[in-house]
């Protein structure tokens, strides 16, 4: 039984806001995402961040972990599990997320998030990881639609089947991004909306709200702006057609001052309010346990 807590809506922890949350941690936020490779130590006993400002983050809000290089469409890397689930354990996470992707082979992170073919080979192979990390870290994970900029000749099914099937026969979690979702659909020309209402909402635990770079003839996931007025309307449309989920603001290049990040937070609130027909203290439960 799937059964992810509903945190209301938030945003990342970025580094120019560090020095908000520690000097004066109150803002209007209920929960922060924090990208699990920032605070891992990695193989050569670097770290990119202290973990002071997710210690101090953690004593006023509950904490999800995002993670971009498990790579659960090639191999494993057993080590960066390990350490993932050192940082869960410790903070006591609230989940713990990543891409339905792969980053690279025979444990090589490339730093980048790479489509899969849509068919039963993937399924199989994505399953039996997502199956692994989940045995390991004692807890089920939730999964993350990729924007993408490609297809394969050896897909075989939809993007939203394939997502789809891989949750129910993994029994994990989604993540559903639906800015991701409006890229890819303007990429590859298809209707946002069926996408939405393929998806299984009782598996979502988490959405995610971003901004992207509009060419025109390519739609690139940049995370640089504010939400656009089209993924605006699909998680309105969202929201009424299906419920409210936790929600968050990714923003993560072009970062704004901290009232222009936590304006756009209250507006997703706002929006989801207005659209689910109920006020906002039913759409969370606001539980920052001490640790
Ligand atoms: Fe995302």
């Amino acid at each position: 039984m799937l059964d992810f807590p509903a945190l209301g809506f938030g945003c990342g922890l970025r580094v120019p806001h560090y020095e908000k949350f520690l000097t004066s941690p109150s803002t209007s936020v209920d929960f922060i995402e924090v990208i699990a490779e920032t605070f891992i130590d990695w193989t050569d006993g670097t770290r990119l961040c202290s973990r002071e400002i997710l210690e101090k983050v953690r004593e006023n809000y509950p904490v999800a972990v995002h993670g971009v290089s498990l790579s659960l469409g090639s191999q494993i890397n057993l080590e960066h599990l390990k350490r993932v689930k050192s940082l869960l354990d410790e903070i006591q996470a609230s989940w713990f997320s990543d891409h339905l992707c792969w980053t690279g082979t025979q444990g090589q992170s490339q730093h980048d998030l790479f489509p899969l073919p849509y068919n039963e080979e993937a399924i199989r192979a994505v399953v039996e990881n997502i199956l692994r990390v989940q045995d390991f870290l004692k807890r089920p994970i939730l999964i993350e639609n990729l924007s993408s900029y490609v297809s394969f000749e050896s897909s075989e099914m939809q993007e939203w089947e394939f997502l789809s099937e891989i949750a129910r026969r993994s029994d994990c979690g989604l993540l559903l991004d639906i800015n991701n979702i409006y890229v890819s659909s303007r990429n590859h020309h298809f209707n946002p909306q069926v996408y939405l209402d393929s998806i299984p909402f009782e598996r979502v635990g988490q959405i995610h709200l971003a901004g992207h770079d509009d060419r025109g003839d390519i739609v690139a996931d940049s995370h640089s702006a504010p939400v656009c007025d089209a993924v605006w309307d699909l998680y309105a449309q969202y929201a009424r057609r299906h419920g409210v989920k936790s929600t968050l603001i990714e923003w993560d290049d072009l970062i704004p001052p901290w009232e222009r990040l936590e304006a756009e937070v209250l507006k997703a609130k706002s929006v989801a309010e207005m659209n689910y027909g109920r006020p906002a203290k039913t759409l969370a439960s606001r539980t920052a346990a001490p640790l």
